[in-house]
């Protein structure tokens, strides 16, 4: 699978992404193997750097995010990921990681997935490997579920598979297929309780997980269709179906997780009434309080303008369709 090239520093982006159907629960934690597959949209305006720096002269790896030097969780999160690096490359050298997002991290916006896709990305380059996109896929799923997803363009699905193999996301349809926009509703920007990795270990003890899992072919089917043709009626309800299953999910969990705040639902109510007047967008709700709008580009302003003068909206953030990760050539 792998092939040795040459070996320095090397500096890649990537977006995050917005699931449609969302990725919740693993049938394999060590390897991120998920109870289903899901579907998302990379975010154009969102972009997370990251370099990777080998040095001979360094006694462990070290990991700069945002300016800040990091220890603990983040540190080891990071080492763990650069071990699988250097295990496939032969290599015994570690790195300094240097990592900046050009979004608020405060804001409430994922940043593991476009984190994780960029170090995969940098990493590999960096230790020599040269991988196809399909195991750069792979490579990036391990560090964080959803990056394998940020790893290619456009609108992306991954295929849950069923070993390390056959579980990576491919381009269902390139970035400029469908000029959408996902209007980031911020209702609260602080550190949430629990984070995804701990949500994925709670799914199945929710008695709702199996017939959520046992659905997802035809919600898949359902989203990808809908891409395809552009169909944003389609695309509306099979989303937030979606989102409500991965809610009653984390609400049934035992202990529960309740990511919701007044205002999240504030938004919703408001989604719901515009789209009943004829504005057509659309809500989507990851593991925190705050609402994606998705919605066509033509839509957006408007959309974005009323979703400012809702009580608890703290801030907006617009993106459109994002592409592929990639290298930065100096
Ligand atoms: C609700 O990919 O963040 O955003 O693999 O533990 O890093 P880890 O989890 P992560 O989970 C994402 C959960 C979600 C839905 C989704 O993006 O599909």
């Amino acid at each position: 699978m792998f092939q040795k090239a040459s070996v320095s520093s090397f500096t890649a982006i990537a977006h995050p992404n917005i699931a449609f159907i969302k990725y919740w629960g693993n049938r394999d934690d060590a390897l991120r193997l998920p109870a289903n597959g899901s579907i998302s949209m990379n975010l154009a305006e969102l972009t997370t750097q990251t370099s990777v720096s080998l040095d001979p002269d360094l006694q462990r790896d070290k990991l700069v995010l945002n300016g800040q030097p990091e220890q603990g969780a983040a540190l080891t999160r990071v080492s763990t990921f650069l071990e699988l690096v250097r295990n496939a490359a032969g290599s015994r050298s570690f790195a300094l990681v240097e990592s900046r997002n050009d979004f608020p991290t405060g804001a409430g916006i994922a940043s593991s997935a476009s984190a994780f896709a960029a170090l995969a990305l940098a990493a590999s380059a960096a230790y020599g490997l040269e991988l196809s996109e399909k195991d750069l896929s792979r490579l990036a799923r391990r560090g964080s579920g959803s990056a394998c997803r940020s790893v290619p363009d456009g609108f992306t699905e991954w295929q849950a598979g069923t070993s390390d193999q056959d579980s990576f996301a491919t381009s269902i349809a390139p970035a400029d297929h469908w000029q959408l926009m996902d209007v980031i509703t911020v209702i609260h920007s602080g550190e949430k309780k629990a984070g995804s990795t701990e949500g994925h270990h709670l799914a199945a003890t929710s008695p709702v997980q199996a017939a959520r899992v046992a659905d997802a072919p035809r919600r898949l089917d359902d989203c990808r269709q809908a891409i395809f043709a552009k169909d944003f009626e389609r695309l509306a309800f099979v989303i937030e179906q979606d989102s409500n299953l991965l809610h009653a999910i984390m609400m049934t969990s035992h202990p529960a997780l309740y990511y919701w705040r007044g205002a999240t639902m504030e938004v919703i109510n408001s989604v719901r009434g515009w789209r009943e007047q004829g504005i057509p967008c659309a809500f989507t709700i990851d593991a925190g309080p705050n609402v994606h709008v998705v919605c066509p580009a033509d839509t957006a302003e408007r959309v974005e303008n009323q979703l400012r003068e809702i009580p608890g909206v703290e801030s907006v953030l617009v993106s459109g369709v994002g592409g592929a990760a990639r290298l930065l050539v100096d």
